[in-house]
């Protein structure tokens, strides 16, 4: 057997012996639930956690194992699991009313904090998940711009319905050239007839988005794209690449739409604010619903106001739970909490794990990258500069899942991509917990590292 493999198997042995309870309650779900859940990225092989509870940043499974949460709900939890003043909101909002098929005062205190902290916001609509979110702004660009094609990232995401779920991990072999991306779908279920109105650009290449925007601009509604890729990898835009969609978006009179369901967290008006870009469109979600769905699309007032039904012509955008109360209320003590000074604190813990992890993989003689910025980060097992989807595909993912299935049977909890993320709760007492176990880790895995990814060690030293 492999050094890769024995390890892997010892590690799979731990994690079984520490969730029976996790291991059974699977059993149980599978008959009920396909693969024993309803959300794809939670799951991994032999089969995932069950959690029973979450406490600033520690989690807790069925079983009673503690974990030192990193992955927050991938990055919605901005404050951790159940911050005092959101439970106090969210009961105080119960007290009073739960859902209503009418407007409430609680929607204009969390529109009015939005459109004060996010530069390009002048008007937002909510609704229930990022899904929505990016779905409602790319067909709301349509409605604008009166084009119905739309532009976006190889390997962005921007949710699961239909015209995002484009070349979000398209194969090599069908990827097609760097100068013109295959459309590739995520799957069996995605219409043909979508292909077509979905160009895929790669991120941080200025010549071919340029090529691209140029040769589609008649029929070219908006572009849309994760001003930091996630689901690729916290991938960071290279220098004046924001500022460069910005410009050609103009000229080509497109309109720019900025996923910010990730990136919101990083100043207290998002990735706009803090790479000093304005899209005409932002789609979030996550961390505004401060643990409660939510989704929501801002802008300007002049795009926005075709959701007003005083027009005569005007978007349709319902939905039963849109802006309920008990999310806003827990939005709004969100965004109350995320001031300058606690968006500071978790940047500056982000940007010191990411430095230390990089220091510790090259005291074990490992080259790896490490990407993010602020709160988010990435590892991953290449030596190659990781600046697009297809550079992330360098990266061993086999070396990535032992690193995630050691780390969480030693209580720390990360992406199996190997994405983590900060929230307020933490100090560097967590983010030490995280090296030290990372450390340990290293020293465990090393031959594995060695032996599938020998081009990772470096020699000279
Ligand atoms: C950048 C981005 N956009 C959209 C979505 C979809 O959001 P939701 O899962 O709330 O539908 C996600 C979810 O991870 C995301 O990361």
């Amino acid at each position: 057997m492999t050094h890769y493999n024995q390890l892997l198997q010892q590690e799979i042995r731990k994690y079984r012996e520490k969730t029976r309870k996790s291991r059974n309650l699977n059993n149980l779900a599978r008959s009920l639930l396909p693969g024993g859940d309803t959300r794809t990225v939670t799951y991994f092989k032999p089969y995932p956690l069950y959690v029973r509870e979450g406490s600033g940043y520690l989690v807790c499974d069925v079983d009673g194992n503690k974990y030192i949460d990193f992955l927050n709900n991938y990055t919605s939890l901005v404050h951790g699991h159940r911050h005092p003043k959101i439970v106090e909101a969210i009961n105080n909002q119960l007290t009073h009313l739960q859902a209503v098929h009418a407007p409430t005062e609680k929607q204009i205190e969390l529109a009015k904090l939005i459109c004060e902290r996010f530069p390009s916001v002048e008007m937002v609509r909510f609704m229930n998940s990022g899904t929505e979110a990016t779905m409602n702004a790319i067909r709301l660009a349509r409605a604008y711009t009166g084009k119905k094609k739309i532009m976006k990232a190889e390997g962005g995401y921007h949710g699961t319905h239909d015209f995002a779920m484009i070349s979000v991990h398209p194969p090599s072999e069908k990827y097609g050239s760097l100068n013109n991306p295959e459309s590739v779908p995520e799957d069996k279920g995605i219409p043909k007839a979508v292909l077509k109105n979905v160009i895929v650009f790669p991120f941080n290449n200025f010549e071919v988005t340029e090529k691209l925007i140029k040769r589609n601009k008649e029929e070219l509604a908006a572009l849309i794209v994760e001003p930091i890729m996630g689901t690729a990898g916290i991938i960071p835009p290279v220098k004046d690449y924001l500022k460069f969609l910005r410009e050609i978006t103009i000229d080509n009179d497109v309109l720019l739409v900025f996923d910010e369901v990730i990136t919101a967290r990083l100043s207290k008006g998002g990735a706009q604010e803090y790479f000093k870009v304005e899209p005409d469109l932002t789609a979030s979600g996550k961390m505004f619903g401060g643990g409660t769905p939510i989704g929501l699309v801002g802008g300007k007032e002049e795009i926005m106001q075709l959701y007003s039904p005083e027009r005569k012509e005007f978007l349709s955008q319902s939905g039963t739970f849109n802006a309920n109360p008990v999310t806003m209320a827990a939005g709004v003590a969100t965004l109350k909490l995320l001031t300058t000074q606690a968006i500071k604190k978790i940047n500056s813990l982000g940007g010191f794990l990411k430095k230390r992890i990089s220091n510790l993989f090259s005291e074990f003689s490992v080259q790896i990258k490490v990407t993010g910025v602020g709160s988010l980060l990435n590892i991953h097992f290449t030596n190659k500069e990781v600046l697009d989807y297809r550079s992330s595909l360098t990266a061993d993912k086999d070396l990535h899942f032992l690193l995630y299935l050691s780390l969480l049977n030693r209580g720390i909890w990360i992406a199996p991509r190997l994405m983590a993320n900060i929230s307020t709760p933490m100090s560097n007492r967590e983010t030490e917990k995280f090296l030290k176990t990372l450390g340990e880790v290293l020293v465990s895995i090393k031959p594995a590292i060695e032996e599938k990814a020998p081009h990772l060690i470096n020699k000279e030293m």
